[in-house]
């Protein structure tokens, strides 16, 4: 679709008996951030997963900047502008901080003395420069989810997918990485943000999709599908982290 970043168009994919997505079509714009909500095992992660080219659709489509990708490798889609956070961290334990970053860096870049400028520019902007030499391991899971956010956003990418940033961080640590978040998007970086925190996503988010058990329930705005009768049903007991 014109004018599109990322398109899916009828995407499933089914694990043995399960279908854990069925038939999502969406579309994301330059410089949006789309949000992707559903209860636990709805399916959001696989979708995630579907875009980054770690499992491969049964059917459907991915189209990336108008061309279909849906046969490219998990490299050539980093390298092409597509990263992503992980909902379980998974810095690499053993190298510090800042080569956690470089190594994210070197996907995009040859010039060792560039890719540490920058790698060291992004630790400061995601507030972790105090940590750069400690071991990745050494951190807690906030600061992870800053290391992951530095190390996609050093890949320089067009799109981003951001799985659960304030998933199983302490409370006080949150407010800073909505921030982030919310700094990006006035970056105009296009960003799909999946979050169990509604008002995280209510503020975020200029649209969004609710799914449940695979399948698209509700899109729209945040003010429509949050506010969507069969999103409130769904969600009832999970909305109480608000
Ligand atoms: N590789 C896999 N093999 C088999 N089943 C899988 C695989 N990945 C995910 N699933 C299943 O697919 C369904 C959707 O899982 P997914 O992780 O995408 O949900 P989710 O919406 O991200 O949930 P949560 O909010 O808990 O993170 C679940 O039932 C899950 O157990
Ligand atoms: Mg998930």
């Amino acid at each position: 679709m014109d004018g599109a970043i990322l398109e899916l168009a009828s995407l499933s994919v089914r694990f043995g008996g399960l279908q854990a997505v069925n038939n999502i079509s969406l579309t994301v714009r330059p410089r949006e951030v789309f949000g992707l909500l559903g209860p636990n095992g709805a399916g959001k992660t696989t979708l995630f997963n579907m875009i980054a080219g770690v499992v491969t659709p049964t059917s459907g489509v991915v189209k990336y900047k108008s061309e279909e990708i849906g046969w490219r490798s998990v490299c050539w889609r980093a390298r092409a502008g597509i990263a992503r956070t992980f909902q379980i961290t998974q810095p690499f334990g053993a190298i510090t901080v800042l080569e956690n970053v470089i190594v994210g860096a070197m996907l995009k870049e040859s010039r060792m003395s560039v890719i540490r400028r920058e790698a060291e520019e992004l630790l400061d902007y995601v507030g972790l420069s105090a940590k750069r030499d400690h071991l990745a391991d050494a951190l807690s899971t906030g600061q992870r989810k800053r290391l992951e956010l530095a190390r996609a956003l050093a890949i320089k990418p067009d799109l981003l997918l951001m799985d659960e940033v304030t998933g199983g961080v302490d409370q006080p640590s949150i407010p800073g990485l909505i921030d982030l978040v919310a700094s990006l998007k006035e970056r105009g970086v296009t960003i799909v943000l999946v979050e169990h925190n509604m008002k995280v996503m209510a503020k975020l988010c200029d649209r969004m999709l609710f799914m449940n058990r695979g399948e698209m329930m509700v899109e729209g705005t945040p003010d429509h599908v949050l506010n969507h009768p069969n999103v409130a049903r769904l969600y009832l007991g999970e909305d109480e982290q608000c």
